[in-house]
This record gives C-alpha cells, sequence and structure tokens, in this order.
C-alpha cells in the first residue's frame, strides 16, 4: 500500500470482488460494463505490479500534461475543427488546467489570448464561438471565465459588462429559463452559464434579481425523481445538468427551492464502485469528465445542506478512489487525460478530470489537502460553483464591485 498523509490505494486484490455482477442476464449494456472494467483493471494490475518498482506509476505526468496544454494553446490539431464554434471553450479548458498545474503562460501568449476573445465578442453583446460568430451563452461563460483566470485589467476590459448584460435579457424568456442564443434552445446550462457570469461580474442586485425572477423555480422543475436534474423538465438526471442545477441555485442562493436530499443521495450513488471514478447517469460508464460535474455536484449540496464549515465534516464521496480513477487509468503518457482506458486526450476531458481532482483535495479540508500518492500530485484549488481559481474569483468580484467603467485593478495585475 502507498500513502500521503492518511489517504491509501485501495486493496486492488479484494476490489475484484466489487466488479459488476450481471446475474446471468447478458445485454449489450452489461458487456459494456464488463468491457470497462476490465479496461479498469489492467491498469489497476499494472499499478500494483509497478508501485514498488516505479513510483512514477502514481504520479500526475505534470511535465508532460503541460507541454501538452502549452502545445495545445498555440496550435489546435485539425481534428478540431469541429469545435470552431467552441474556440473560447478551448482556451477556457487549457487555462484552467494550467492554473490546476500551477503554471502559467507567457505574458505576451496571454496578451494574444486576451485580443482573440475580443474579436468573438458579438456587437449584441456576449461572446460567440468565434470571430464574427453569433453570441451564445456557452462560449460567453466560457470565455468570461478564461479573462478572469487572466486576471489582468486589459482582459477585465475585454469583458463590456453592459452590452452583456443587454445580452443576457435578450436570451431571457418570461419562465426566468434562458435559450442558449437568440432563437436556440432552452435548457438549464442556459441558466448556469447566465447566472455564473452575472454573478462573477457582480452584476448590481436590482439588475440581477430582474434578471433571474423565476429563474430558481424553472431550475428546480429540472429536478427528476431520480434527485439529480436533466436538461429540461421532463428530461432524464444526468451529471453535467447537475452540476448546472444545483451550482445554479447555489449562486442565486436558492438551493432550498430543491430537494437537496435526494439530489446528494443521486450524485453519491454516481460513483463506481469498482472503477472509483463517476458515471453521468444511471446505468452508463465511468468517464472522468464527470469528476468535475458530479463531484462538485456534492460539496456544493453538502454546503447548501448544512453550511459551508459543517459540510466539511459530512459523509463524502470516496475521495481516494477518484483520484485512483484519475491518476491510474485516465492520463496519456505523451500528455493530457481522457475520458476512459483507450480514449484519446482532449482538452475537456484534461480540464474536467483535474477539476474533479481539485475539488477531491481540496473539500474535505480548507487547510489539509487530502492528495493521494506523490505529494506532487497536489492541484491548485478551485472554486466549484464557478471553476476557475478562488482568488480570480475574488478578483474579479472585485474590480467589478462598482461599475463595468471601473478602472481598478484586480489583485494580480
Ligand atoms: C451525455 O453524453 C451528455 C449530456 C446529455 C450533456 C452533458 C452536459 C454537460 C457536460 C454540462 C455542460 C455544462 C456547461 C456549463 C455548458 P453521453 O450520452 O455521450 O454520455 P453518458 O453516456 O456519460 O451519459
Ligand atoms: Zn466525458
Amino acid at each position: 500500500m502507498w500513502s500521503s498523509d492518511e489517504l491509501l490505494f485501495r486493496n486492488f486484490t479484494d476490489l475484484k470482488n466489487l466488479k459488476f455482477d450481471d446475474e446471468k442476464l447478458s445485454t449489450t449494456t452489461s458487456r459494456e460494463q464488463q468491457k470497462t472494467e476490465d479496461s479498469v483493471e489492467k491498469c489497476y494490475d499494472r499499478f500494483q505490479q509497478m508501485q514498488f518498482l516505479n513510483p512514477r506509476v502514481a504520479q500526475l505526468n505534470r511535465i508532460q500534461h503541460q507541454q501538452y496544454l502549452d502545445q495545445m494553446l498555440l496550435n489546435l490539431p485539425n481534428n478540431y475543427q469541429c469545435l470552431d464554434s467552441s474556440r473560447p471553450w478551448c482556451i477556457y479548458w487549457t487555462l484552467q488546467s494550467a492554473q490546476l498545474l500551477n503554471f502559467s503562460f507567457p505574458q505576451e501568449t496571454l496578451d494574444n489570448v486576451v485580443q482573440f476573445l475580443s474579436k468573438c465578442r458579438a456587437a449584441t453583446g456576449g461572446f460567440g464561438g468565434g470571430p464574427g460568430q453569433y453570441a451564445h451563452l456557452a462560449p460567453t461563460y466560457a470565455a468570461v471565465n478564461s479573462l478572469c483566470i487572466i486576471g489582468t485589467k486589459n482582459a477585465y476590459r475585454a469583458i463590456d459588462r453592459d452590452s452583456l448584460i443587454k445580452f443576457l435579457f435578450s436570451v431571457r424568456e418570461a419562465d426566468g429559463s434562458f435559450r442558449l442564443h437568440v432563437d436556440g434552445e432552452t435548457d438549464v446550462r442556459g441558466a448556469y452559464c447566465a447566472i455564473s457570469c452575472a454573478k462573477l461580474l457582480n452584476v448590481p442586485a436590482p439588475v440581477a434579481n430582474e434578471l433571474f425572477a423565476g429563474t430558481a423555480d424553472w431550475i428546480a422543475r429540472c429536478q427528476t425523481y431520480e434527485g439529480g436534474f436533466g436538461g429540461a423538465p421532463d428530461l432524464e438526471a444526468h451529471g453535467g445538468y447537475t452540476f448546472c442545477g444545483i451550482a445554479g441555485l447555489a449562486l442565486l442562493n436558492q438551493a432550498d427551492k430543491c430537494n437537496q436530499k435526494a439530489l446528494l443521495q443521486w450524485t453519491l450513488r454516481r460513483q463506481m464502485s469498482y472503477e472509483g471514478g463517476f458515471q453521468g447517469r444511471t446505468n452508463k460508464l465511468v468517464d472522468g469528465c464527470y469528476s468535475f460535474w458530479v463531484g462538485a455536484t456534492i460539496p456544493i449540496t453538502q454546503a447548501t445542506l448544512v453550511g459551508a464549515d459543517k459540510a466539511m465534516e459530512q459523509t463524502f464521496f470516496d475521495i481516494g478512489a477518484l483520484q485512483e480513477y484519475i491518476l491510474l487509468c485516465c492520463q496519456k503518457a505523451n500528455g493530457g487525460l481522457i475520458d476512459k482506458p483507450g480514449k484519446p486526450q482532449d482538452l475537456y476531458h484534461t480540464c474536467y478530470t483535474l477539476s474533479g481532482v481539485s475539488v477531491a483535495q481540496h473539500s474535505q479540508s480548507a487547510f489539509y489537502p487530502q492528495v493521494l500518492g506523490d505529494l506532487t500530485n497536489e492541484l491548485s484549488p478551485t472554486h466549484p460553483l464557478f471553476n476557475v481559481p478562488p482568488k480570480s474569483v475574488a478578483a474579479a468580484l472585485k474590480y467589478f464591485s462598482n461599475n463595468s467603467k471601473n478602472d481598478t485593478d484586480g489583485n494580480h495585475s
């Protein structure tokens, strides 16, 4: 067994008893689950064989991940063409991953990023997925988060808060829900992205109250009989939408509009007994990205249920098992992280696997991060409601504390 402080690797031999039992009824779903467990088992077996010979098997490949991110920020490969309308997302996933790994990019590169994101700003307010594209709530959230991570005066100035507020009103529906873009679909991602941007940019309370009148009630309608949230009322509960639902409600201080106990139970049941990572919905497969979507939902829900301080004393998910899954099953040797063994690395999974590990390490104690394996595996903390560093949240709130024309710089200039 390997240890760092109190956190130990599980006994992977005993753990085999927890592998899925199809009770002699083989289905497509049961076979997929068994196939996934077998690929995870290979990773855990490799760790058992190698742990004393090569301690690197339990380490975060920091250098490789940094090289991967450095390369991706400057030059996206051809297969990212399908993300041409998500370019602020590629930037956000890269910047957020870098800050979790505690490294930064040269100032000149960051200045270029700010210039590029300014070109994505739409005349109607908000940001599009690339220069000249229509404003959309998802790239708007990614651009705002990216600019707040950069946190310089120029970065803040690239956000035109007044026109962004106009954009938010333009996608608001009378019932408090939000369309992703003008004439686009309505789902809980829209509500969360709108709330997150408005809160991070310190939109004054009277404006926010008008903007989000009815929104908490609409989000609460997305909670299903299972306890998680679907994309819109009457849809299947899913980890991604569940995060958007509870984070949105928590940011509005209205988490009591949903059934928080049912939500907590649903999220805790998403952790896979053998794999240690989370699935996104009932009867589906483990996936590294839910380390954040489901992983962050747990401390958020505990905090809204019993208060942030007390939440740390409550029953939590297995923060060691989650770190095992990411460390041993989700790292690519040449950098970047993945959904599950056998998949290729990508920026989205790199960001949300690392964000989930950060939540696992920092949410149980404010003072002693719970790090599995090598101490160099410790990641920087992230704010579970916005998924940017807590210091970036504080600096943005300060910069935008009076009005959007505020010229006072944040903490890091
Ligand atoms: C199912 O994919 C995925 C969804 C239904 C949407 C997931 C939503 C998010 C990740 C939240 C996005 C949040 C913001 C802030 C924009 P799948 O069927 O391929 O995966 P599964 O088998 O794991 O359910
Ligand atoms: Zn995924």
